[in-house]
């Protein structure tokens, strides 16, 4: 029997992903793979919430496989782990329905998550959704339908975790043993600052570095991050803390030592930006290149990523009937479902 505890996390697709992503979620999913049963998903019904018109359905396409040829690139291995499409599972609706019976509206409603969301996509009031204030719910549903017990996210996202808990819970309460109770993984990593110095790395900000970006765009990138502005010489003593340019020589020069001798020389105003930055252009580059490399090996052989998709959601359809079958029989809902079921075969519909 298969005693490895599960792991379940999903990314909306809001397509080609970057540094940030990198060291604040996927870096740690490559490793949980090798110890652990793990899902990793496209939560495209997720995006619906906030953007429903037909336009943005299109468009999440190219999305999901720029985000799943990521993942493939930086290592997460479809051999190891599950990679499905949300949408694809019609148990994950059927879950959705029978939790929200489960959550008070004033606790999902009072969530600061949501109303970040709804800000952000420009909603307040009469404009708001049903299904925004959803959302933790079909979260819950995510996690509960493979009976996952760890959710590796950021802490914007730990109070849906307590929620899909809590529906764990009550479930189990009214209905019996049916899901274990999730409990949420925090990333260790804060999130990486954006290269304007401003907030963090994030693609609508136009802040980021991509794990797709060519060495030259990455280089001119470098050049225009933003560093401690009082420096207008080399010979100004400069700040490293929360300066970008040391934060990325953290994050990815593996040379210790130099990164010590840059901070040091920068501190006594002994060297300039421009050589720290060339460096970690550099150092940037190299990181990149084997993630670049196995981007553009998945991206050549034509239908691969369309075919990691199929093969995990067919997958995880199965798996969802399993757990969608025992929660109707927990519910004792059983009855009419099997009845009708069989008849509808009978019948070929
Ligand atoms: N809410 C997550 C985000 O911020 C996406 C997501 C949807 C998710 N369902 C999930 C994460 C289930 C973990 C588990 O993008």
């Amino acid at each position: 029997m298969n005693t490895k505890k599960r792991v379940l996390t999903g990314d909306r697709p809001t397509g080609k992903l970057h540094l940030g992503h990198y060291v604040g979620s996927i870096k740690n999913r490559v490793e949980l793979q090798e110890q652990y049963e793990c899902y990793f998903f496209i939560a495209d019904l997720h995006t619906l919430t906030t953007k429903p018109e037909k336009e943005h359905i299109l468009s999440m396409r190219s999305h999901i496989t720029e985000v799943v040829l990521d993942w493939l690139a930086c290592g997460i291995d479809p051999q190891k782990s599950t990679i499905y499409l949300q949408s694809a599972i019609p148990e994950i609706y059927e879950m959705n329905l029978m939790f929200e019976m489960l959550v008070s509206i004033n606790r999902l409603s009072g969530l600061p998550s949501l109303k970040e969301m709804a800000k952000h996509a420009h909603l307040s009031g009469e404009s708001i959704p049903f299904g925004l204030i959803g959302y933790p719910v079909l979260q819950a549903a995510d996690i509960l339908m493979p009976q996952a017990h760890l959710v590796p996210v950021g802490k914007d996202n730990e109070a849906h975790i307590e929620i899909a808990r809590d529906i764990a819970r009550k479930f189990n309460q009214f209905y019996g043993d049916v899901f274990p109770l999730p409990e949420v993984l925090l990333s260790k990593v804060p999130t990486l600052m954006g290269t304007d110095g401003k907030g963090k790395m994030s693609k609508s900000a136009g802040n980021s570095i991509l794990l797709s970006d060519d060495v030259k765009t990455v280089a001119k990138k470098v050049k225009s991050t933003f560093t401690d502005p009082n420096r207008i010489h080399a010979n100004v003593p400069g700040t490293i803390e929360g300066n970008p340019i040391f934060i990325y020589h953290d994050a990815f020069n593996s040379d210790i030592s130099q990164v010590e001798e840059f901070k040091k020389r920068y501190r006594e105003g002994k060297i300039s930006d421009v050589e720290v930055k060339e460096v970690l252009a550099e150092k940037i580059n190299a990181f990149l290149d084997p993630i670049r490399q196995r981007r553009a090996y998945y991206e050549n052989k034509k239908g691969f990523v369309e075919s990691i998709i199929y093969e995990g959601t067919l997958k995880m359809r199965e798996r969802a009937q399993a757990t969608a079958k025992e929660m109707r029989a927990a519910m004792g809902l059983m009855g009419g479902w099997n009845k009708i079921s069989r008849i509808a075969r009978e019948r070929g519909t």
